[in-house]
């Protein structure tokens, strides 16, 4: 129904890239998709996202709140071009078609060769403007869709890195106390942003020295990714098949638990047999997990910086100083040969979780 807040172009592709969030735990393989609906007068009418995979698009959902007299001129802001093609669901563009829209403009070009620049054909011949969106949001609309966009042009798993640290870089002692560095509003925040991702990354120390559940614990979201834990000598594993018991095997089903190891063991738990995390990677896409969060601890994140493989990184800094003689730094053997080759993070977003800065950019 038509609202009296006026939106400006920016305004309202802003607005559809929020939007879009609320998929995020549920969309993948799909890309997270939002949509605006302006009147002819750029008054707000209606959102909608793509919520769940398999079920309807962005566009779908904000046009069905909306009586289809309201559609007479109106303007469709959307993040992504929409499809052209039948899969779960039918055609977006050619279900716009129908309708006598004034205009739609789209984010980003659908990268799926099933889609790229078709979409935008088929709302040009029913005599629908089409733009791609060229604006300040650019970076933000390429970000939204970073998982899927990775996954087409790379077809490799998309990697974020989250830490939670203190100001000086510091993740736990060396002793191995970590509990707690960031405050509980950074906590609870994880558990949303685990849900975005199919499968969470973890080293065996980590296990033996936390003892974490790595489930996702969120009043809102219900969801089991895959848990992976990189135990390249097995020895984590070998101490389970003799008998230790620790919390994630309590709450994560066994086929989604699978050890990385380097040599070959007989376990109810399915192993990956990887030789590096190059390799690691390759398989993790054969097995359809299209994104990964990487929980730590040093070694696993320094080695993952190390071989380049982080896309986007997740960091939680809390105003606190641990010092470096005895803590345990996120970067131990992170090496870099000189400054013009230190990784810089892009398209950065900060934000306050109590007094933890929450700090995200892409690589
Ligand atoms: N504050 C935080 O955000 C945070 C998060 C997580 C953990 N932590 C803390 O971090 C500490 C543990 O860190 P950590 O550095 O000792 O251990 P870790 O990274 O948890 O585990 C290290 C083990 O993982 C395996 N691994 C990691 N990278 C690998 C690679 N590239 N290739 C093969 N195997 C690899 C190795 O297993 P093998 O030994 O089998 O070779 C290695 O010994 C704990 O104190 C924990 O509390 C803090």
């Amino acid at each position: 129904m038509e609202t009296e807040i006026k939106l400006t172009y920016d305004q309202a592709m802003a607005l559809a890239i929020d939007v879009a969030k609320a998929g995020a735990p549920y969309v993948s393989p799909n890309p997270l998709v939002g949509c605006v609906i302006l009147s002819a007068e750029n008054k707000l009418l209606s959102t909608g996202c793509h919520e769940r995979y398999g079920e309807a698009h962005a566009e779908i959902n904000a046009i069905k709140n909306i009586p289809e007299k309201d559609l007479q001129d109106c303007k469709i802001f959307v993040t992504l071009e929409p499809c052209a093609h039948e899969g779960k669901t039918a055609s977006c563009a050619k279900k716009l078609a129908e309708y006598k829209i004034k205009k739609v403009i789209y984010g980003l070009v659908d990268p799926n060769p099933l889609v790229a620049g078709q979409g935008a054909k088929i709302l040009q011949s029913a005599g629908i403007e089409t733009e791609e969106y060229q604006g300040a949001l650019k970076s933000d609309l390429e970000d939204l869709a970073e998982i899927f966009l990775k996954n087409f042009r790379h077809k490799k798993t998309f990697v974020a890195l989250k830490v939670a640290s203190s100001l000086d870089g510091q993740i736990a002692l060396k002793t191995g106390e970590s509990q707690w560095i960031t405050g509980p509003a950074s906590r609870e925040y994880v558990h949303e942003l685990r849900s975005w991702y199919d499968g969470l990354i973890i080293g065996s120390n980590t296990i033996v020295t936390d003892n974490p559940s790595l489930n996702i614990r969120h009043p809102r979201i219900k969801k089991e990714n895959k848990l992976v834990i990189l135990d390249s000598k097995g020895k984590l594993l070998k101490s389970i098949i003799d008998g230790k018991k620790y919390k994630f095997m309590e709450v994560h089903h066994k086929k989604n638990i699978y050890f990385a190891t380097n040599e070959d063991m007989k376990s109810d738990y399915q192993i990956i047999l990887f030789k590096d995390l190059n390799h690691l990677m390759v398989q993790l896409w054969d097995l359809q997990i299209k994104s990964v969060f990487v929980e730590g601890g040093a070694a696993t994140y320094s080695s993952f910086i190390q071989s380049q493989l982080v896309d986007r990184f997740h960091v939680f800094i809390n105003p606190s100083l641990i010092g470096a003689n005895n803590g345990l730094s996120w970067t131990k053997d992170l090496t870099i040969p000189q400054l013009d080759k230190k990784i810089q993070l892009k398209n950065i977003k900060m934000r306050l979780f109590e007094s933890d800065i929450y700090l995200t950019g892409r690589h």
